[in-house]
């Protein structure tokens, strides 16, 4: 079907579960995570984050992604992760995104709001949601590390204000989650993230999804979470795969190639399971 807009975590909003966002660096990981949440029947996000953009990326995943969506039956978007600039926003609506994140967290609070309220305006003209985010999660994304430290909760005040005055159609909260793999089991707040669904009343995005126990993401779904971004874990498992693959096929790339989308699939099949994303199409 053709590309959808990410206007469908509404939908998982409403429906309590939500929709997978899955990291993609390649057009292999593209046709093993489609193949999979197309057999499932699950909606997905399949976003591109700053490492794929800065390894040139961008275009082509994006146009590979649209040419694929026409083969399966489930709603697909193109997602911008973790933008920081304005330029690579409209980069993206060229390339034919269909949902953005305005990553602004890093500056002060009115210059998040400023930053964040003209991609709201340029996105909305052409009918492309926007997630913006607030409070500093924690870990290292990409081009971004942020300290335990320096992690910072989301108020749920400051979230209310932060929707009202930008416009953003969800909202990435920083709730105890981080990115990479956790030293140590997370424990999200889940009384802050009730507060913050009370106050602002948008789909809410749980970054950092790799590591987190399946309880802990079913009971944030069940408080207002709408998206939820996976990358490492995938990277870590296909890369498993792919060594795993070239050990037992050490000259015959298509069967390597197997073994790794394999391994990438079940955790993809293990996170739809836990998003309770599938057989919503
Ligand atoms: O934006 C991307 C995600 O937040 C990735 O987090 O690598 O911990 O799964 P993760
Ligand atoms: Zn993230």
């Amino acid at each position: 079907m053709p590309l959808t807009s990410g206007y469908i975590l509404r939908d998982a909003f409403a429906g309590g579960y939500a929709v997978p966002a899955f990291s993609v660096h390649s057009e292999a990981m593209v046709d093993a995570i489609l193949a999979e949440v197309d057999a499932l029947r699950s909606p997905v996000l399949l976003q591109i984050g700053q490492r794929a953009i800065r390894n040139g990326q961008m275009q082509v995943l994006a146009q590979h992604i649209a040419r694929s969506a026409q083969n399966v039956r489930i709603p697909v978007v193109i997602h911008l992760d973790h933008c920081h600039q304005f330029d690579q926003v409209v980069q993206s609506l060229r390339a034919g995104f269909t949902s953005c994140m305005m990553d602004a967290s890093s500056l002060p609070y009115s210059d998040n709001v400023q930053a964040t309220a003209a991609v709201v305006n340029l996105c909305h003209a052409v009918d492309v949601p926007v997630e913006g985010e607030l409070g500093a999660i924690g870990g290292v994304e990409d081009d971004v590390a942020v300290a335990d430290e320096d992690a910072v909760f989301t108020a749920p005040d400051a979230a209310e204000k932060f929707v009202s005055e930008t416009g953003v159609d969800s909202l990435a909260v920083a709730i105890g989650s981080a990115h990479g793999m956790y030293r140590r089991e997370p424990k999200l707040r889940l009384d802050l993230l009730r507060e913050i669904r009370a106050a602002t009343g948008v789909p809410l995005v749980l970054h950092g999804g790799s590591g987190i126990p399946r309880e802990q993401i079913e009971a944030s779904i069940q408080l207002g979470i709408a998206k939820i971004n996976f990358d490492t874990e995938l990277r870590l498992a296909y890369m498993a795969g792919w060594r795993a693959g070239a050990t037992s096929y050490p000259d015959d790339p298509f069967s390597a190639q197997c073994v790794a989308n394999e391994a990438l699939r079940q955790v993809v099949r293990d996170k739809v399971d836990w998003c309770g994303s599938a057989q919503r199409v």
